[in-house]
């Protein structure tokens, strides 16, 4: 079969870390053929999606003494060509946020997709249901208290009943711009400022959840059942736990907790299309639903001896063997 992936451009791909290229080795290890593009490389012509789209071969990564080892050359593209997305069994939406103007566009083209002849991974309909942060808000039994707004007051307010909150820009992603904040900061006032650029965009304010210095859990979702998990650890004197801003990576549990969050959103996740998600829980909470291009499939084969990628790509095969729309 041929699959497309929508993602950045690949010499930027991390092959040892990135979720992409372990979805894209585990198809290419089933036998399917792998096309690469871009958001802004999409078009409509007579009302069908077409990509601009290139082959690609990947020389898998290995796993030497507890790292992931990649060749020098880990991938080589073929010729070029303009192609109608139907010609691809599945199309892998794996664009990293910002959710910007350009992204929402890529996905109305990707609306033009026929879904009798393609299974999009995510639905594009889904992924802009999901803000990445507000989709959490309707479990309103898995997350921790949270408001979203621009109001300088309802912050103050809210900051001051819980004695210290996280602040999170909407579109944030890989722990970029999420601030502590307590009632007695004097730079309180300023954090808000900039947060809500001059109170501008709305922002999350939610609980400070001790429990994140042990871990901010990663659960890796396929069609709402949990495939994997990985725990990250704040280092250092960050309150941060994002592998990009230093977190470590550890083994980690998937509880019965953890699981009945798993369940309250499975009937929305499969409603919405959206088929591949990294959920976050700390201490117990729901606090993200990652929709556009989660990670950590990489960490979770290297610290349980699995391979998520491969799980995912059977699915996609049977899903399509079933028929799929
Ligand atoms: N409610 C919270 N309490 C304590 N720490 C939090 C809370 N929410 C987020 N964090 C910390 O901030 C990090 C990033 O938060 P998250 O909401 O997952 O946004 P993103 O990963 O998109 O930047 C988490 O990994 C965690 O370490
Ligand atoms: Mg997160």
């Amino acid at each position: 079969m041929k699959f497309a992936f929508i993602i950045d451009p690949i010499q930027r791909l991390d092959p040892g870390h990135d979720t992409s290229v372990a979805l894209m080795e585990a198809a290419q290890g089933l036998g399917h053929e792998i096309w690469l593009t871009q958001a802004g490389h999409l078009s409509v012509v007579q009302g069908k999606a077409y990509a601009m789209l290139q082959p690609v071969r990947l020389k898998p990564v290995e796993l030497v003494e507890g790292r992931w080892i990649a060749a020098q050359d880990w991938y080589v593209l073929g010729d070029r060509q303009f192609l109608p997305l139907e010609e691809m069994q599945a199309v892998f939406m794996r664009t990293d946020p910002p959710v910007n103007v350009p992204y929402l566009y890529a996905t109305y083209i990707l609306d033009y997709v026929d879904s009798a002849k393609t299974l999009r991974v995510n639905s594009p309909a889904g992924l802009r249901a999901a803000n990445e942060k507000m989709y959490a808000l309707q479990f309103t039994d898995a997350i921790p208290e949270t408001i979203v707004t621009q109001d300088k007051q309802v912050i103050r307010e809210f900051v001051d009943r819980q004695g210290a909150a996280v602040m999170k820009p909407l579109g944030g992603k890989a722990g970029e711009g999420i601030l502590f904040a307590e009632p007695g900061d004097r730079n309180l006032n300023s954090l808000i400022e900039i947060s809500t650029q001059q109170f501008s965009y709305p922002i999350m304010v939610q609980a400070y959840l001790p429990a994140a210095k042990d871990g901010d859990k990663r659960i890796i979702l396929l069609n709402g059942d949990p495939v994997g998990a990985v725990n990250r650890i704040p280092t250092g004197s960050d309150f941060r736990g994002n592998m990009a801003v230093g977190g470590r990576v550890a083994h980690v549990e998937i509880t019965e907790r953890d699981r009945q969050i798993c369940d309250q959103l499975a009937a929305t996740l499969r409603r919405d299309g959206l088929i591949f998600v990294g959920i976050d829980i700390i201490g117990g909470y729901l606090t993200e639903v990652n929709v556009t291009s989660p990670t950590g499939i990489r960490e979770i084969d290297r610290l349980e001896g699995v391979r998520v990628g491969q799980i995912v790509m059977e699915w996609v095969e049977n899903t399509l063997k079933g028929g799929i729309a």
